[in-house]
């Protein structure tokens, strides 16, 4: 818990602390010597437990319970706090988002309801994770034009998809940039790609599923052959960055490391290190999976990544340790 010896250095507050991307949030945090308010739903939930086993966490990390449709509960988490990382997101299991009420509240009023306490607490920036959800689905953008932030998904289209995280996203991010502006708050907003990488919770999050299925999954296909990705730990980096380059205020990142094919994953990646899992039969992926993204505008601000081989071998590492692979 922060105490007294706490009380000099930098404090900022980490929202949904427990989620796969946010556990590597808190890490860097603490690793850097900030100490971290981070929020969770339910404290002393067995979910929670490797926050604490986080270096320095028992004496810089102090853990608030907070809901994003409850107010209150976040501006006592974020008051006394100079920055937030607002990363916290109902995150469809596999690609099923088929019910709107389950994400579009908690992101959008969510994050207004984390800006408001952010205002209310003068806080010096907020960085709030997006997606590329909030990118790509733009049916006007040239096919085969590189996206890079000023492209936008739309949401009118993306309401005939009945995509809601990928509107729950889009909205959430105009809705954080325009608050922004309007209450000479500093925003900063990033877009990851896919989050990949070794987990440091116990279970299994969304999108590192994706991987679990790739190597145990029996699957004729994925259904999903072409990734985007981005390492979790590089994605920390790039929040960390967006939280410190002054020249990053107001300004929206899209983060994406890796674009290839499935067959590339299995073929050139996975197989010659475990060549005893199940991979997919059918490697191809269709013409239109194929996304062309730029982070040139996030590699500008200092930002760099891993290669593919790393992300991988260390999520396969990750989830054997946590026993849910052989
Ligand atoms: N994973 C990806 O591939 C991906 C790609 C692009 C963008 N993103 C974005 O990255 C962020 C983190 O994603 P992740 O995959 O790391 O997610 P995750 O592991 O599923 O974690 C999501 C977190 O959101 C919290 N949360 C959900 N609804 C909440 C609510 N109503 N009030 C408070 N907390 C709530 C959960 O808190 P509890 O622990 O209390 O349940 C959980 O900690 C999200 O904003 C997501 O949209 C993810």
């Amino acid at each position: 818990m922060a105490g007294e010896a706490a009380d000099q250095k930098e404090k900022v507050c980490v929202t949904g602390a427990g989620g796969f991307t946010a556990s590597w949030v808190v890490n860097l945090l603490l690793s850097r010597d900030y100490v971290v308010h981070g929020t969770v739903r339910q404290p002393g939930d067995i979910k929670y437990a490797h926050l604490n086993k986080l270096e320095k966490a028992s004496v810089n990390l102090k853990l608030f319970k907070a809901d994003l449709l409850d107010y209150d509960s976040l501006r006592l988490a974020i008051e006394g706090c100079s920055g937030v990382f607002h990363v916290a997101s109902p995150v469809p299991n596999s690609l099923n988002d088929s019910d709107p009420e389950e994400f579009l509240e908690p992101a959008i009023k969510g994050t207004l309801n984390v800006l408001k306490a952010c205002k209310k607490a003068k806080v010096k920036r907020v960085v709030v994770v997006s997606s590329i959800a909030a990118v790509v689905m733009n049916p006007e953008w040239p096919k085969d034009q590189v996206k890079d932030e000023t492209c936008w998904s739309v949401p009118e289209y993306i309401k005939t998809t009945k995509k809601w995280y990928y509107l729950s996203k889009t909205e959430a991010e105009r809705e954080a940039l325009e608050f922004g502006k309007r209450n000479g708050l500093e925003v900063v907003t990033v877009c990851p790609s896919i989050i990949l990488g070794p987990i440091l919770q116990s279970t299994l999050n969304s999108s590192s599923s994706l991987i679990v299925a790739t190597i145990i999954g029996g699957l004729e296909s994925l259904g999903c052959n072409y990734w985007t990705f981005v390492d979790v730990r590089d994605l920390a980096d790039a929040l960390l960055l967006a939280y410190n380059k002054p020249e990053a205020a107001g300004e929206r990142y899209l983060c994406n490391s890796h674009s290839i094919g499935i067959r590339d994953v299995v073929e050139k990646y996975l197989r010659p290190t475990y060549p005893d899992y199940k991979y997919p039969k059918n490697l191809t992926y269709a013409e239109e999976e194929v996304q062309h993204l730029s982070s040139e505008k996030l590699q500008k601000l200092g930002w760099t990544f891993r290669p593919v081989e790393e992300t991988l071998n260390d999520s396969i590492e990750s989830y054997r340790k946590a026993g849910i692979v052989g």
